[in-house]
């Protein structure tokens, strides 16, 4: 017999977008019992892109382990729904509906990722199961992306994810790992383009101590994706094509199960490849797409579900050609991208203004050259041995290289008003100066 236990009133009666899809089973099995992680009624702001985020205890006894078995999506409001993300904390702890902070970041261990029109509910493969409880999750953090694409007023949600588990323990522990690209660059008007990104060799030897059974995967992308690629490479050779979706539907993205489980070894790579058309249709666009968390921007992700568990093994992926697998904070290419950042405006742009321009700071020469001033390059300051030394500790750190640095420019130092002016003194340094 199940007995649900709510975590909070059900305000509104929620359609599961499971009655159409796959059941899961083992939903059915003796001591299979379900709680859900939903939000109460919450107004859906009249916004574009909202993340929400909320977190609660799991209303069981933590000092017993249970495995979650299946995930059933209940969808309240369809027409802003994008996708729900339900994280596992290790820390009991229950916050209300707000919007997603860096701190929601905390419990990066994901249990289930779902994306609007994936069908039915999701099944943990047989002998598997996401463990919860004494020294493992003892709460959940459910995020939800609404679309609210018409801007409409006085809609609301109380959607969320309904967690079947059992306290007859499963042989192995599941996860999940998220495996892609955060560097898309898409030009208007193409079809067919590429972008790929991998759970590189170096990633897979450092973090496997044995073999991973990968079970289950879905492909997101947003309204440009086309198709996907998913392949395994074992000693550079292409060993196995896991997925291959083409005629991608950011509403209808297929989930694959891999009944005969996908073995990876340490020192295998996966690599995911997306395909986005902006030529064509409703994906027409007329600029350039870059990786964004709104549905405006692109994503290009590999979802995929995997046994044994492998602590912290939850993000294999790539930033250009740089691997994102450590732990988060890690450098990226030899750069931390905040602690830059933070430099730049403490101490660098600082340093590049005082050396390279007049003797105050006000007559510097980024300032007369934005005035378009160019009467009065100051090519003595510029060229000075102390602005070579200024501006070459900025653009020769590993932040400022390749698509790491052009990211840089266009992401990060034009938060900074200051950015401006150092950026035109860097230009006119590397025209003007011999080196
Ligand atoms: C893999 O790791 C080795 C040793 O740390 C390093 O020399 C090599 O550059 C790495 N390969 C890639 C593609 O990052
Ligand atoms: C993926 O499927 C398409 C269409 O069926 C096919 O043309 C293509 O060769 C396949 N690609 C791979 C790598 O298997
Ligand atoms: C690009 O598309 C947007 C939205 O579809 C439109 O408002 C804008 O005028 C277009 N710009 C050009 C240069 O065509
Ligand atoms: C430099 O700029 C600061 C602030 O904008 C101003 O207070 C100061 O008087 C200026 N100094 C000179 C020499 O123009």
């Amino acid at each position: 017999m199940r007995s649900p236990i709510t975590l909070i009133p059900l305000l509104a009666v929620a359609l599961s977008s499971a009655q159409t899809g796959p059941q899961c089973d083992v939903t059915k099995e003796p001591g299979v019992k379900y709680f859900d992680i939903r939000l109460p009624e919450t107004e859906v702001p009249q916004d574009l892109t909202t993340y929400i985020c909320q977190a609660q205890r799991i209303p069981l006894p933590m000092d017993v382990s249970y495995h979650a078995v299946a995930f059933e999506p209940l969808i309240v409001n369809k027409n802003i729904m994008h996708h729900m993300i339900v994280f596992g904390c290790t820390n009991p702890f229950s916050e209300d509906p707000h919007d997603c902070k860096d701190a929601d970041f905390k419990c990066r261990h994901f249990l289930v990722q779902w994306s609007m029109g994936i069908p039915g509910q999701i099944c943990s493969h047989p002998n598997t199961g996401f463990r919860l409880g004494r020294d493992s999750v003892q709460s959940l953090s459910l995020q939800i992306h609404w679309d609210n694409a018409n801007l409409a007023p006085g809609m609301t949600d109380s959607s969320g994810v309904r967690v079947y588990y059992t306290s007859r323990l499963r042989q192995h522990d599941a996860s999940n790992i998220q495996v892609g690209q955060n560097d898309l660059q898409i030009p208007p008007g193409v079809a067919g383009f590429a972008q790929s990104g991998s759970c590189s060799s170096n990633c897979t030897q450092k973090w496997l101590k044995e073999p991973l059974y990968l079970t289950r995967a879905h492909i997101h992308m947003h309204y440009t994706g086309d198709g996907g690629l998913l392949e395994l490479f074992r000693d550079g050779q292409k060993i196995a094509t896991i997925i291959n979706v083409t005629a991608f539907d950011y509403n209808k993205p297929p989930a694959h199960y891999f009944p005969g489980p996908v073995q990876v070894l340490p020192g295998d790579s996966l690599k995911l490849t997306c395909f986005f058309n902006t030529r064509d249709g409703d994906k027409y666009r007329n600029q350039t797409i870059y990786w964004n968390e709104g549905s405006d921007g692109e994503m290009c992700y590999a979802f995929i579900t995997y046994f044994p568990r492998v602590p912290n093994f939850d993000q294999c992926l790539q930033f250009d050609v740089y691997d994102i697998c450590a732990p988060v904070g890690d450098l990226v290419g030899g750069c931390n991208i905040y602690g830059f950042t933070r430099a730049f405006g403490n101490v660098l742009a600082d340093s590049i203004l005082t050396h390279c321009g007049g003797p105050s700071r006000n007559q510097s020469l980024g300032h007369s050259l934005v005035q378009r001033d160019t009467d009065n390059i100051h090519l003595e300051g510029l060229c000075s041995r102390k602005c070579q030394q200024a501006i070459h500790q900025m653009t020769d750190h590993p932040c400022m290289e390749n698509r790491l640095g052009l990211l840089m420019r266009r992401v990060y130092l034009p938060t900074y008003s200051i950015w401006e002016t150092v950026r035109v003194t860097i230009d006119a340094a590397s025209k003007y100066c011999a080196d």
